[in-house]
């Protein structure tokens, strides 16, 4: 209690530092369970290049800013950056998966842009193209309505109604874990933007894996490469970084690749973005 307010106090470089030592010593003792890689996309199989410059990818985008610019989600309450949100829909968009799962609903910023890519690469021959997304809370609570804390005016089913996408995706309340554990489909993507606690990430991964589909991928945000800021308010969330660190020291046979700089702005007048895609080590 005396940390925690010690640390609201400090500067937010120092309390960043706090929190890796923190998360690191949090992780020691953690138990790391078995990840099977198998099925995830080989790393030589990806081009990032491809995703975000592609001419289809943007033209495809440039048909639904207007609309989701409309809908007016803030930025800087909790949901992904809009520059983060185009690239995952480039991503969702370019690598075309049938179904998608998103742990982490909050406003439902990330799961538009995901439902939106899914309706553009989607065809009738090859059946329906859905995200589930899932938070711990009922993000679409009518009695609690969520969404009014965070400046929205729309809950997230609201949003995908107005953007006639509401059969794109399925909302489940629950812990991510347990979640995770009981589900029996299985995904072409899977997106965490759940909690970023390096213990939480450390359970998620392995069993976002037995979730995969072959050739699956997993997104993650917040992943700070070698635990340095990507900013210049000098903050690090060092949890997905160092679950997937302890993964490999493991013997995880996986890799995260950064995302790095993006053609369009993100935040802080920079292009550059905490996103990072998990692969198989070629
Ligand atoms: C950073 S926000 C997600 C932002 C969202 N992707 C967007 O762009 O609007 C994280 C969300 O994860 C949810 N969450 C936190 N811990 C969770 C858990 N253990 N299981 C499921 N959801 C969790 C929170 O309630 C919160 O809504």
């Amino acid at each position: 209690m005396i940390l925690r307010t010690i640390a609201t106090k400090l500067p937010a470089p120092a309390r960043s530092k706090l929190l890796m030592w923190k998360e690191a010593v949090s992780l020691w003792s953690a138990r790391t369970e078995p990840c099977d890689v198998e099925k995830l996309r080989a790393r030589s199989e990806v081009s990032l290049d491809r995703i975000f410059h592609s001419a289809t990818v943007a033209g495809d985008w440039a048909r639904w800013e207007s609309r989701i610019a409309s809908l007016g989600i803030p930025d800087g309450t909790g949901g992904v950056n809009p520059g983060d949100r185009r690239a995952i829909y480039s991503v969702v968009r370019q690598l075309a998966p049938q179904s998608v799962l998103e742990i982490g609903t909050h406003i439902g910023a990330s799961t538009i842009h995901i439902a939106a890519a899914l309706a553009d690469s989607g065809s009738i021959e090859f059946g329906k193209r859905t995200c589930t997304t899932v938070d711990i809370r009922d993000v679409n609570s009518v009695e609690a309505a969520p969404w009014r804390h965070f400046g929205m005016r729309l809950s997230p089913r609201e949003l995908l109604q107005e953007l006639r996408l509401q059969d794109q995706v399925i909302f489940e309340t629950s812990p991510a874990g347990d979640f995770l554990q009981i589900r029996q489909e299985n995904y072409d993507l899977i997106f965490l933007d759940g909690d970023h606690s390096a213990a939480a990430v450390l359970k998620e991964v392995p069993a976002a894996l037995k979730l995969l589909k072959p050739n699956g991928m997993i997104l993650l945000h917040d992943y700070f490469p070698d635990l340095k800021p990507l900013w210049r308010d000098g903050i690090v969330i060092p949890g997905p970084f160092l679950a997937i660190r302890k993964l490999r020291h493991a013997g995880a046979r996986c890799t995260a690749l950064p995302i790095g700089k993006l053609p369009w702005p993100t935040k802080a007048d920079s292009n550059v973005t905490s996103l990072a895609l998990l692969l198989r080590e070629a």
